[in-house]
């Protein structure tokens, strides 16, 4: 891993860590249901409202790309108005498409509404190669002829009424991505689709409940068996993305590792059944004060535990990092098990540079808890592990400089702003001046 140079300017986080937190985090919406959402409102030749969308890179980066299909779409406060009535192009642009993955699940809505998608390979990323062969595979099955290539697939119906068809088909690996591909594809095909070993995780059931509200025909999502009817059109909508379970996630665990008490809201406590279960393992109260507030009310001594990262409802691989940073900082030993990606500890070398004692071979990761961490400067390699540094930071002795913010952009709503109004020492600095630096977002246009 390379540090960057004195010279580099890219703006940096400060944190001074060994305070303590108190207050209410308001939590954004969803960034993985908001992204999928965006690219549902393909499916749709009416007026689409999508509310409670968070403020990221990452969705700026999804309204270039249906910018780029000929979509409008403007912001206004936290709402996305987005009008596909005039998609015209069936070709998603590789600069974009290769740096975000999740754009790539266009391939769907687009080939269902034109009869022809083309859409280049995402690419590897930071955390694995993730390959694509489960949404290709499940659109031939549905009837559609698929080429790949000079790094691009090329999807298209043939036959004269360009319309997909209903198939039965069985996910090798129940992948978020390619359920959300296969249903939106099927929510407009002819006839009846059945996708056995389908993912569960909420944002899922967001885009078939946002499928529904446009008027799709769909059952058992949140199940392992999702049956989707065919419609030929869908009409506007009006839909609130559901909370960030990831945030929460990370304030439950800001929450521990500094031993503060923190109120969370809005929540829906049923999707972070695993992420409970762990912290009251570690030694954590967590109580859900009214349906949708949760507060974390930390124990005296944290313990160590292990955990295996799973599909939904087990635990999220999105919070294995934040976990790690809090598991260097418990007593006794834990094991991590990372099962969903292959190359997901970029965030270890770095802990163990704030003194944490972590080993790994393969996909585990053993962590023997320190007493303390202490303030070093980092780099984050991912977006979660980004967070996991925030968080390490904030426990540490002295001061912690994180380097590689595009990454933390990319999925937290404004993340130091939230902590600095729980008592955080956190600022954003230019990489060598020291001085306060303004945020770099990519800016979506607002009406
Ligand atoms: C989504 C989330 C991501 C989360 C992940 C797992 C979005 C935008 N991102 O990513 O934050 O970490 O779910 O919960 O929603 N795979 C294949 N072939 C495929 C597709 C996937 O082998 O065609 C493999 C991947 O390489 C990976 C595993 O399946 O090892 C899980 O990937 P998947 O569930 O598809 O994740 P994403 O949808 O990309």
């Amino acid at each position: 891993m390379t540090h960057s140079s004195p010279e580099d300017r890219s703006p940096v986080l400060e944190i001074i860590g060994g305070h303590r937190l108190s207050g209410e985090v308001r939590i954004s919406g969803a960034k993985n249901s908001a992204l999928v959402l965006m690219a549902g409102s393909l499916l749709c030749s009416q007026d689409c409202r999508i509310r409670n969308v968070p403020s990221l890179a990452d969705v700026a980066r999804m309204g270039e790309v249906l910018s780029a299909l000929g979509v409008k779409i403007t912001r206004k406060d936290d709402a996305l108005e987005i009008d596909a009535r005039h998609l015209s192009q069936s070709k998603a642009p590789y600069e974009l498409v290769s740096q975000l993955r999740a754009s790539f699940f266009i391939i769907g809505p687009l080939l269902a509404r034109l009869g022809i998608a083309r859409i280049p390979l995402p690419g590897g990323c930071a955390i694995g190669a993730r390959p694509v062969d489960l949404h290709v595979r499940g659109l031939q099955a549905m009837g559609a002829d698929v080429q790949i290539e000079h790094g691009t697939v090329h999807a298209c119906i043939p036959g004269v009424n360009r319309r997909l068809k209903g198939a039965r088909i069985y996910l090798d690996y129940p992948s978020v991505g390619a359920t959300e591909t296969l249903m939106m594809a099927a929510t407009l095909a002819d006839g009846e689709t059945i996708l056995e070993n389908a993912a569960q995780e909420p944002e899922v059931v967001d885009l078939a409940n946002f499928c529904r509200a446009m008027g799709a025909r769909i059952r058992g999502a949140g199940t392992n068996t999702i049956v989707i009817s065919g419609v030929p059109s869908l009409h506007s909508v009006d839909y609130a993305v559901i909370p960030d379970r990831v945030e929460v996630g990370t304030f439950l665990v800001a929450g521990a590792i500094t031993q503060s008490e923190l109120s969370l809201a809005p929540v829906v406590p049923d999707h972070l059944t695993a992420v409970i279960a762990k912290l009251r393992a570690i030694g954590s109260e967590v109580v859900q004060e009214t349906p949708s507030r949760l507060r974390i009310v930390p124990g005296t001594s944290r313990l160590g535990t292990d955990i295996e990262t799973l599909p939904y409802p087990g635990f999220p691989t999105d919070m294995q990092a934040q976990f790690m940073a809090l598991l260097t900082l418990s007593e006794g030993d834990s094991i991590i098990t990372e099962t969903v990606f292959e190359n997901r500890m970029g965030h270890v070398a770095e802990l163990n540079r704030m003194g944490a004692d972590i080993r790994t071979k393969g996909n585990h990761a053993v962590i023997r808890g320190v007493p303390f961490l202490t303030g070093a400067p980092v780099v984050a390699t991912d977006l979660r592990a980004s967070a996991a540094l925030v968080l390490a930071g904030l426990a540490a002795r002295g001061t912690t400089i994180i380097q590689g913010l595009h990454h933390l952009d990319r999925g937290y709503d404004d993340l130091e702003g939230k902590l600095k109004l729980l008592g955080a020492q956190i600022r954003r600095v230019k990489g060598d001046t020291g001085a306060e630096s303004v945020s770099s977002l990519p800016v979506m246009p607002r009406s």
